[in-house]
């Protein structure tokens, strides 16, 4: 063969290789726009059928297979995988939590990170709210007693609740989500907010008349107090035994950012030992809660199994976000919700 030929021939590889479609794994059976969208936008998609999500080893290998990545908040995209698979060109999250991703490694091989903010921000803020009204009436706790078979006669005292209307709602981690928890209270009840953020967030105080305070003071004065940071190394077990005890005795705590900002034992104790009055959870640590955890009993506590952006508006909304993070990536290089943009700058 003539060096001419070769170099036809080893163009036309090029630009066949050029034109292969990417291949995107999707971790688990999402809502059927990411896959529509993808498929649509010319990628050869593959989806992890499992009931649940896979171990490492099983993601790893399917990751190995392809160039990018649809993941979800139980994969475990930690040193290891980036390691193993700093082959990857895209990350696009279904979640807007992005803690089960070890970004700083994402970061160093260079592969971009996309999230899905907004689309949950009312059906995660309608979660807390109705966690801080089932606690405040015990109703979680008086709807298993019926069943209990012991709704017997009318109780003037027992398992009173207590009133919201008029109390000082305090948020850590006012954002997006945090901002309508806050409309809705203030809304509804008419609740005086307060916050604490790292940095103050100027056009919130502005928007809502909240006031910013510092921790402490958001332990001291919160009636509700209500959750909505992300888990990083400083808010991890930020709510412990000493938080609790500067909290009021009548104060309700709610959590539905991440299990893991509260820590779980002390939680328990400051309930039974009526160092606060009651805790909501749309989130435990560890996911999923064991069947036989004290919480589940406790009359003044209600816990949901991490449902907060299950709407179907929400999950669909992240489904679109999260697929159009990948194409967004392959067609402009830019993504549109991207938690390392640093990355793509530097390509
Ligand atoms: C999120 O998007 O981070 C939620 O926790 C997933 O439901």
């Amino acid at each position: 063969m003539s060096f001419y030929l070769i170099q036809i021939e080893s163009h036309l590889k090029i630009l066949e290789i050029a034109e292969m479609a990417k291949k995107v794994l999707i971790t688990r059976i999402i809502p059927s726009i990411a896959h529509e969208l993808l498929s649509q936008a010319g990628f050869d998609v593959t989806v992890w059928e499992g009931n649940g999500p896979m171990t490492q080893t099983q993601l790893i290998e399917r990751a190995k297979l392809v160039d990018a990545l649809l993941s979800l908040g139980a994969d475990k995209l930690d040193k290891h995988f980036f390691n193993e698979c700093s082959h990857l060109e895209i990350i696009g999250q279904f979640a807007v939590g992005f803690d089960n991703i070890d970004v700083s490694e994402a970061t160093l091989k260079k592969i971009p990170v996309g999230n899905t903010p907004f689309v949950l921000n009312n059906a995660t803020a309608d979660v807390a709210f109705g966690l801080m009204i089932a606690v405040s009436r015990k109703m979680f706790y008086q709807h298993k007693s019926i069943a209990r078979g012991e709704w017997k006669h009318f109780q003037p005292l027992k398992n009173l609740g207590i009133e919201l209307t008029g109390k000082t709602l305090g948020i850590f981690g006012l954002g997006r989500i945090g901002m309508v928890m806050a409309q809705r209270c203030i809304g509804a009840y008419n609740m005086k907010v307060i916050y604490h953020n790292r940095t103050r967030h100027e056009e919130a105080e502005k928007k809502l008349g909240c006031n910013y305070v510092t921790f402490e003071e958001l332990l001291q004065q919160s009636d509700v107090l209500s959750v909505h940071s992300i888990l990083s190394n400083e808010t991890r077990g930020i709510f412990n035994k000493l938080a609790f005890q500067k909290m009021k005795p009548s104060a309700i705590f709610i959590n539905t950012s991440r299990g893991a900002v509260h820590n779980e034992t002390d939680l328990i104790e400051a309930l039974t030992t009526g160092v606060i009055w009651g805790a909501g959870l749309d989130v435990t640590n560890p996911e999923p809660m064991d069947a036989n955890n004290p919480l589940l009993s406790i009359p003044n506590a209600a816990v949901l199994p991490h449902i907060g952006s299950g709407t179907v508006e929400a999950r669909n909304g992240m489904a679109r976000l999260a697929a159009e993070n990948i194409i967004e990536f392959y067609k402009s290089g830019k993504v549109p919700h991207c938690v390392n943009p640093s990355v793509l700058k530097k390509k």
